[in-house]
């Protein structure tokens, strides 16, 4: 897998510079459509059998990458792949901080099949490794995550997602004591930062896509972070109005033809097997984990972080691409 690293982050690049002339332009949907087209194209022209395993665009009917794609030249070694090609259409949209453009390989057959629905998760980094269930409610693990962490619990920073769904979890975290910083979108960089050395965050408590879950988990495997990950239902992250039963169902439906299961508790080594990972996200926007892209003279810099989790390196990637 480690041969593919090179290529893996071009790929990721390529996204993020299609992407990003159209920053603030108020179309989502046009943003990830340049970013796919740029990915697909840069995706078949290396040697790998690949196929899309954690692809997008179910909920939101955006352009994707579409789970069960086929991909590569049809030559070299089989990889399975999870893209989000850009994790955070709106930041671009808007011109908000913190959006990515995200893909990781794993061996064949290493990763978890979740459709694209909500996901609750949990991250931590090495140190708290083993203490998480999220079977139990937050406030014990959040207990159970400083104890291992040797802080008193108002020295503990949780990351989070600032949605109507997760204010009950973040007055739960505050009365604690806890610090919590609730981003607007972008729960991929928040997991890879809350299993950074230097992390800002000490755990990554959200629901939000399950894309962006396996995605998470194959930068946490290859960091040796720890994650517990549960799918959940549209009724469950929106309540259980009359509009949003059919969904649910559907969704069910789906889980149910990929062979994942609503409401099971999925451990890390069941989201992502093995450690062969790779794992490139590329500024678009700037943000806390990589730069976004800059303009320069003659052209414009980019900012890569690629891991690799066979070899545990991380690398941060400033490249200049003129014109
Ligand atoms: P996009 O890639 O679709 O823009 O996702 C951004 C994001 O914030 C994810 O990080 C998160 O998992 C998801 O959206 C949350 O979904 P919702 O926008 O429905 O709250």
């Amino acid at each position: 897998m480690m041969s593919l690293a090179w290529p893996l982050f071009r790929i990721t690049e390529q996204a993020a510079l299609a992407a990003w002339p159209q920053t603030g332009c108020g179309d989502k949907n046009k943003i990830d459509g340049l970013a796919v087209t740029a990915m697909r194209q840069a995706l078949n022209e290396i040697a790998i059998r690949g196929r899309i395993v954690i692809g997008e665009g179910e909920i939101d009917c955006a352009p994707m990458l579409w789970i069960g794609e086929e991909v590569g030249n049809g030559s070299g070694t089989e990889v399975d792949i999870a893209v989000d090609p850009i994790e955070g259409t709106r930041m671009v949209a808007m011109g908000q901080s913190n959006a990515l453009a995200v893909m990781a390989f794993a061996p064949r057959g290493s990763l978890l099949h979740a459709p694209d629905m909500y996901m609750k998760k949990l991250v931590v980094n090495g140190q708290a490794k083993g203490v998480i269930n999220l079977a139990l409610p937050l406030t014990e693990n959040l207990r159970n995550v400083a104890e291992a962490l040797g802080k008193p619990l108002d020295r503990l920073r949780m990351v989070t997602l600032d949605k109507p769904r997760l204010q009950p979890a973040i007055a739960e975290a505050t009365q604690l004591g806890v610090k919590v910083f609730a981003l607007p979108d972008g729960d991929v960089a928040a997991s890879v930062l809350a299993c950074l050395q230097d992390n800002p965050y000490d755990l990554m408590y959200t629901i939000g896509g399950a894309p962006e879950g396996v995605i998470s988990a194959c930068a946490v495997k290859a960091l040796g972070g720890d994650m517990q990950a549960e799918l959940i239902d549209f009724c469950q992250a929106k309540g259980d109005s009359a509009e949003n039963r059919p969904i649910a169902a559907q969704e069910r439906q789906r889980c149910a033809e990929m062979g994942v299961e609503v409401n099971r508790v999925y451990a890390l080594d069941e989201l992502v097997g093995g450690h062969d990972i790779l794992f490139s996200a590329t500024g678009v926007t700037g943000g806390d984990l990589v730069n976004g892209i800059q303009q320069v003279a003659n052209g414009v810099r980019t900012q890569t972080l690629l891991i690799g989790g066979a070899d545990r390196t991380c690398n941060i990637i400033d490249s200049l691409h003129s014109w």
